[in-house]
């Protein structure tokens, strides 16, 4: 499974590269303006800073909901860096634009993606990912990770190459969950990485070996 952060926070981005697990990043609207990024050349720069850190893929989202908008969009920010995939939302225009913009070689991930339905017509416009929000399901009452075993489970039985990014993830046993459940990468907050890190045994038993190494001294 591929490790993404989803944020635009740099320094968080760079701690996780420098874990030497990370795959990729992704963003949206929200998470940009979190860090205060706002207008074009701004928003382009910090795209630019994104990928000078990390090596794969860097998810940046449109903000135009019609078709035409979404191209216009597309096409500025692929002329970013090589590692931009072009964000579009499950809407009626964005499919329109995910069929276009895979026709012509350039990635796309499916954004705000909440059924089986509407991960089948991503990937029926070949986005290279499709992205269900599992913590935002979980909040309203339905199972968000249920959700990623049943996309796993339809694209293997049609062989659709559009890979499951789960996303909308909060916390580290969703990873597993989604790990266990078959999704082709999980993109989560630096705090959800580094949480696997944890256990209790592992901080007791360091301690140990540490005291006992004083007494080999
Ligand atoms: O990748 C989508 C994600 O940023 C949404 O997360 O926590 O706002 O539901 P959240």
């Amino acid at each position: 499974m591929k490790f993404f952060i989803d944020t635009a926070d740099l320094k968080d981005i760079q701690e996780a590269q420098n874990l030497g697990v990370l795959d990729g990043v992704t963003t949206n609207p929200s998470l940009m303006a979190k860090v205060g990024v706002s207008g074009k050349e701004n928003i382009r720069n910090h795209y630019k800073a994104i990928c000078e850190i990390v090596e794969g893929d860097v998810s940046a989202e449109v903000l135009s909901t019609d078709y035409d908008g979404i191209l216009r969009e597309a096409d500025e920010l692929v002329t970013i860096d090589e590692k931009i995939v072009v964000k579009v939302p499950m809407i009626k225009e964005g499919v329109k634009a995910i069929r276009y913009l895979s026709d012509q070689g350039i990635s796309t991930n499916c954004t705000l993606v909440f059924s089986a339905g509407q991960a089948i017509l991503a990937a029926k416009a070949g986005a290279s990912y499709v992205s269900p929000f599992i913590g935002r399901l979980d909040d309203i009452c339905f199972d968000g990770v249920e959700l990623i075993s049943q996309i796993v489970d339809i694209y293997g039985i049609f062989g659709f190459e559009t890979e499951v990014l789960a996303a909308s993830i909060r916390n580290t046993m969703h990873i597993i969950k989604c790990a266990e459940a078959g999704a082709d990468v999980a993109t989560c907050p630096l705090s959800a990485i580094t949480g696997l890190l944890k256990h209790p045994l592992t901080d007791s038993g360091l301690a140990k070996f540490l005291e006992d190494a004083k007494k080999m001294q």
